[in-house]
């Protein structure tokens, strides 16, 4: 069965894959404005600790699970329990793991829908055409609507390439762009007046604003989703690498690249508001917040990008063109995990299913554009604020409770020999086992009645 399934051929292709996932609008969009609204570099400090101590022990647990049972969660989470109770609840987990996958590319396709018409907005400002590219940057349903399927219509693509020719081939490609456009795009803002003032907020920290228990759990909400974990996602990935690799390590890269990436988010969107208020733009709210959210990337920004004459055009498209390559690595990883569960556990093929989950998926989204003042914040809540911290809390129950600790070394042993005298196999079991479900539910329980 291992061998029908598809496998990354490089430890590159993974890593690449695997960060794509991670990589998303939530590093390059979330966490810089966060930041800037919370305490600057201490909330960084704060966020650092919780990805590093909790967000990677609990991205391990998805993929030593996925590459030992090299399925898809239902399956796998089915395969390492110990009982006919605990068997059952895995299947839900996994289920209900998938549905909320599809339930976040829903809203994540209509987000990544407005990136897509930015950029083919600014591409037509470039060309002279300028009655396109205003219909292209103004909130329309028909423009919404078209630009979501056409979204949609590039996930499928890729992913009905299967997990070497459509996943591992257009991460390995897409992301050099994105890290290479990213820097430049920094490298450029740095330059303009009034960009130090932004760092200033950025990298000064300020603890009073930073230490409070609702920040402390909000951090750790955003470097659960920034990593891609409890929906089965990185679990997938993992049951797509060989037996061969050193699991501890490629998570550590992983972990690595989604924390730099959105660090580097930071040294733009922080230095471009300022350059934005240098400029004559307003950036904050009447209570004298900074402005965050849609309103920053789609009026702060762009106005900015007006006030930069020539060069503005080519800065949008270069922005909106790295939100929407970070979207697409990020959705093929969503579409991914309900797709591989209809081929594994119902035999479907691979075209079949992805061409009947993304209907399903693309009609949710017309569900949402058409109610959207109703549903969209509600999917964003339900799937990221409640569905996420339960599904992960059950995967550290798995792995630190359920699962036989004897095995999960066998199968950490398998690329990494040496793994029981490292400091990971020291700290980890324990921490999976007390620290992360227990952190977890505060996180929970303050979502609820917080
Ligand atoms: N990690 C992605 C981001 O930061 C979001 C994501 C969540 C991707 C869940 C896959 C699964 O935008």
């Amino acid at each position: 069965m291992a061998s029908a399934r598809g496998e990354f051929s490089s430890r590159f292709g993974f890593v690449m894959a695997a960060a794509g996932s991670a990589v998303g609008l939530g590093n390059i969009w979330g966490f810089p404005t966060q930041t800037a609204s919370n305490g600057g570099a201490a909330f960084l400090l704060i966020y650092l600790v919780l990805a590093f101590c909790l967000a990677y022990p609990a991205l391990m647990a998805e993929l030593i699970i996925g590459r030992h049972a090299h399925s898809n969660a239902v399956v796998a989470l089915r395969k390492i329990a110990p009982g006919e109770r605990s068997r059952v609840v895995g299947s839900w987990t996994g289920v209900i793991g998938f549905i909320t996958a599809s339930f976040i590319l829903s809203f994540y396709a209509i987000v990544a829908g407005w990136m897509l018409a930015h950029c083919l907005g600014a591409l037509a400002n470039m060309l002279g055409a300028t009655d396109i590219a205003s219909w292209l940057i103004e909130d329309s349903m028909t423009r919404n609507v078209l630009f979501m399927a056409f979204f949609m219509l590039l996930t499928v693509g890729i992913i009905t390439g299967g997990v070497h020719d459509g996943i591992e081939r257009w991460s390995s490609r897409l992301m050099p762009v994105l890290l290479i456009t990213l820097v430049l795009l920094v490298i450029y803002v740095l330059t303009l007046d009034g960009a130090m003032d932004g760092l200033k907020v950025y990298l000064l920290p300020d603890f009073k604003a930073a230490i409070s228990p609702q920040l402390i759990v909000k951090a750790l909400g955003s470097a659960f989703f920034s990593l891609s974990l409890g929906v089965g996602t990185m679990l997938v990935y993992g049951s797509y690498i060989s037996d061969k690799e050193n699991l501890p390590v490629l998570g550590g890269i992983v972990t690595l690249v989604d924390i730099s990436i959105a660090v580097l988010a930071g040294f733009l969107v922080l230095p471009a508001m300022y350059v934005a208020l240098h400029n004559g733009v307003e950036i904050f709210t009447a209570g004298g917040a900074l402005i965050s959210e849609d309103t920053l990337i789609f009026t702060v920004l762009p106005a900015l990008f007006d006030t930069m004459g020539a060069a503005g055009v080519v800065v949008s498209f270069a922005f909106f063109a790295l939100m929407s390559i970070a979207a697409l690595t990020s959705s093929i990883s969503m579409l991914e995990v309900p797709v591989a569960y209809a081929i594994e556990s119902h035999g479907l093929s691979r075209r079949s299913a992805v061409l009947a989950i993304s209907a399903v998926i693309t009609l949710v989204s017309i569900v949402i554009l058409s109610n959207f003042e109703v549903l969209f914040g509600m999917v964003v809540g339900v799937t990221t604020r409640y569905s996420q911290p339960l599904l992960g809390f059950m995967y550290c129950l798995f792995a630190g409770w359920l699962w036989q600790r004897n095995s999960i070394l066998e199968e950490l042993r398998k690329g990494a020999p040496e793994v029981e005298d490292t400091l990971f196999w020291k700290i980890w079991p324990s921490y999976i086992r007390y620290v992360c479900p227990a952190v977890i539910l505060v996180i929970f329980l303050q979502a609820l009645f917080g």
